[in-house]
């Protein structure tokens, strides 16, 4: 038996754009996804849009229902901007703040605890057409704005909030590789996003610090640690500064209040330096969060380059490594990442030494399969490569906890099979079977492992 400590929580994590639908008459916004399926409808897996997904909107009682039954003592899901906020700016719509109030005073009521998050990819399309989004300070100011009215609306209710989802994702989908609205290929204002991120994250926790008192805030980071494809020098280099992108960029600003010298001297060295003041810096180095949540899905594999970066392309962290794939490495092929659970386990030794062992949680930890409906039987999905993709990941946190790590939660990616993006309900996630078409919910055979899982604290 594998004991986790006294009050550890167990959940799911779903999102707001991803589940809730639009429902006639709601009067959300438009998001910038709205637009890109607008535009480009056909890149999005079987042509499914962000308008209809898992009806959380609608179904959120009766969903609250299946996640007692999942064993949840905790449970994370975000608010959509677009629908509070209908142009990102001014007005509030009223039927969203009836909803999220409900919705989380009912999470409450049934004894589950609710982790809220501020923003999961999906900025209101008036802030993206009129200012250029997060590359605009004005945006930055907009989402402090909206952070302070969350806190004052619901922070009666919640207790542990976040202000951004992989805002690293944010940032190379959206301005490196073109999976994210608005589509751009342009490294300098790539870095000029994370940046403006890391500041408006640390301007909502300023915000947060003068209305909640009693709670915790914290940023959902999704870290891919860097393994050098061996102890060759420049294999070792190149493994070096692809943790700098790929998870310090965030990691440093969020807990310690500052960048690391040596990504910004590479970020100088290619002039590509945000624009910044002190006064900014002092905000971000004075809001520091109290808890950090990460997702961890797969390990990032890198090797020395084995050619020389053209000079004139664009830049792309890519200039100093080339991906590497190890032979004989374990591989979910529906979703094409790599299986390695240790990754968990060196998650929490880094977040212990050189992250002050700040608490933290996992936020999202799953493995997305396509075309479950095969691996139904009497009615309901027999997912136990789930039941074990979980049980190896959570193998390796128990240790990094033994050892000392400051985790405090397992939250897994996802409740209900809902829409992910341009994949849209290619992969499911969930411990929970969405019929799509029917909106029907079943729980998985995993959901029920879930709740023994939970009740035992542990396995
Ligand atoms: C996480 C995101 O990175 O991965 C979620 O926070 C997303 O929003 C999940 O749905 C799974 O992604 P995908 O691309 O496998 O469907």
């Amino acid at each position: 038996m594998i004991n986790f400590p006294e009050g550890f929580f167990w959940g799911s994590s779903i999102s707001a754009e991803q589940s809730e639908s639009r429902v006639k008459n709601d009067n959300k916004g438009l998001t910038t996804w709205d637009k890109y399926y607008e535009l480009e409808p056909y890149k999005f897996h079987n042509n499914i849009g962000p308008d209809k997904t898992t009806g959380i909107y609608e179904q959120y009682i009766s969903d609250i229902e299946l996640l007692k039954k999942t064993g949840h003592t905790v449970f994370r899901t975000s608010i959509s901007w677009a629908r509070l906020i209908p142009n990102g700016t001014g007005e509030i719509n009223q039927k969203a703040v009836e909803f999220y109030k409900d919705y989380f005073t009912k999470l409450k009521e049934n004894g589950i605890e609710p982790i809220v998050n501020l923003y999961h990819f999906d900025t209101p399309l008036k802030l993206e057409e009129e200012f250029g989004g997060f590359a605009s300070k004005k945006v930055v100011d907009a989402f402090s704005q909206y952070a302070k009215t969350c806190f004052e609306l619901f922070g009666d209710i919640v207790k542990k909030w976040v202000t951004f989802n992989e805002p690293i994702v944010s940032v190379e989908m959206g301005y490196l590789k073109q999976y994210h609205y608005p589509l751009e290929v342009d490294s300098k204002k790539a870095v000029q996003v994370a940046y403006n991120i890391a500041l408006a994250s640390a301007k909502a926790i300023r915000e947060f610090k003068n209305i909640v008192k009693d709670g915790q805030i914290g940023i959902i980071l999704n870290l891919t640690p860097a393994y050098p494809r061996s102890n060759n020098l420049y294999d070792l280099k190149a493994a070096e500064i692809a943790e700098l992108f790929a998870n310090n960029s965030f990691l440093d600003p969020a807990v310690k209040g500052q960048y690391d010298k040596r990504l910004i001297d590479i970020i100088k060295k290619h002039d590509l330096l945000p624009e910044y003041t002190q006064e900014e810096l002092n905000i971000i180095s004075q809001n520091k969060v109290d808890i950090l949540g990460i997702n961890y899905y797969q390990p990032l594999r890198v090797a020395a380059r084995a050619s020389l970066p053209n000079p004139d392309a664009p830049f792309m962290p890519e200039y100093y490594y080339d991906y590497y794939s190890m032979p004989g490495r374990r591989m979910n092929p529906h979703r094409g990442w790599e299986i390695y659970p240790k990754g968990l386990y060196d998650i929490s030794k880094n977040i212990k030494e050189n992250y002050n062992n700040i608490p933290w949680f996992v936020a999202e930890n799953g493995m997305g399969v396509e075309g479950e409906e095969k691996y139904r039987v009497d009615g309901m999905i027999q997912d136990d490569y789930r039941i074990e993709f979980f049980k190896e990941h959570l193998e390796w946190l128990h240790k990094g906890i033994q050892e000392g790590s400051n985790c405090m939660g397992y939250i897994v990616w996802t409740t209900i099979d809902c829409w992910s993006w341009m994949n849209a309900y290619k992969n499911r996630y969930g411990l929970i079977e969405l019929e799509y078409d029917t909106q029907i919910r079943r729980i998985k055979k995993s959901g029920y492992w879930f709740n023994e899982l939970s009740k035992n604290n542990g396995f």
